[in-house]
């Protein structure tokens, strides 16, 4: 992977600057940095930000990478994407969360259309609410969103080719080479999932809800129709058997109470199906 794998992206305006390290701590980070050195150079946010398209930040191998819940990410050389974009939005605060529903379909739509396109053979691949990738029951890709008014940075880690993982993971990450069994362009599959990214978002910033991908996003989801588990640090849900219904226009996720047929709809947390005892 180098620069010029982003080269027609740059060209046709897909994204309106690229920033590629052979090593950095993190790109969220990175992308943070330079947002505010910008807001602060220039006096204010509306000034800074004039980019129409977004911003690409991507690293051949991270050493600080950041995963969700203060979790560390990591990526050796060589070896997996990490990357960041970066986007300007007038999304309304509420619409924020649904950037990381689209990180997930853009994604898992990538792949699945690096694997046609190149013929590397995958198992099924699913969305576990609300974005995490994952094939085999096993994590794929994690996404972590982060918002720096007026920019959102979503961050995107894909495990591609690594060929093996630390013990205490093993059973819980996979890789595209594992499963795919084949070694995997990085560059090329960054920049279906950069293309893929930008559209979905495009399309959001007109309808400000999640209807365009409704179908398409519930067709990948790996809780549909099974009885889930909900965890939460901060709700307590009513005891009861959960069956996920997959997400609404908000990008919550529905779940039933299988006695009382009410609906909740799920907004933060953790969802696993029950009985796979893995990772999912
Ligand atoms: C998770 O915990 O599942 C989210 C992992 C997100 C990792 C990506 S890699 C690119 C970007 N930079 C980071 O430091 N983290 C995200």
């Amino acid at each position: 992977m180098n620069k010029n794998d982003f080269q027609e992206l740059l060209d046709n305006r897909t994204i309106s600057e690229l920033y590629y390290f052979d090593e950095i701590g993190s790109t969220n980070d990175e992308a943070k940095k330079l947002i505010r050195n910008k807001m602060y150079e220039s006096d204010g946010a509306s000034a800074a930000c004039s980019e129409a398209s977004p911003m690409l930040f991507i690293a051949d191998t991270q050493v600080s990478g950041r995963g969700r819940m203060g979790r560390s990410w990591s990526s050796p050389p060589s070896t997996n994407i990490s990357m960041s974009l970066v986007h300007k939005t007038e999304l309304p605060g509420e619409c924020i969360p649904g950037v990381t529903i689209l990180a997930a379909l853009a994604v898992t739509e990538a792949i699945k259309t690096y694997s046609e396109r190149y013929g590397v053979a995958l198992p099924d691949i699913y969305i576990k609410w609300p974005n995490d990738v994952i094939i085999n029951n096993k994590k794929l890709c994690g996404i972590l969103t982060e918002l720096e008014y007026p920019y959102i940075i979503c961050g995107i880690g894909i495990n591609v080719n690594a060929s093996s993982f630390p013990k205490e993971i093993q059973d819980k990450a996979t890789s595209l080479a594992i499963e795919g069994r084949a070694i995997i362009d990085r560059g090329i599959l960054a920049a279906l999932v950069t293309e893929a990214l930008t559209k979905l978002i495009s399309t959001y910033e007109e309808t400000l809800n999640l209807g365009f991908i409704i179908d398409r996003y519930n067709s990948l989801l790996i809780s549909k129709d099974k009885e889930v588990i909900l965890t939460s640090e901060n709700i307590d849900f009513p005891d009861g058997h959960y069956i996920s219904r997959g997400i609404d226009m908000s990008g919550a996720l529905i779940v039933e109470e299988l006695s009382s047929r009410k609906t909740i709809p799920v907004r933060f947390g953790e969802v696993s199906v029950r009985g796979l005892y893995g990772y999912t």
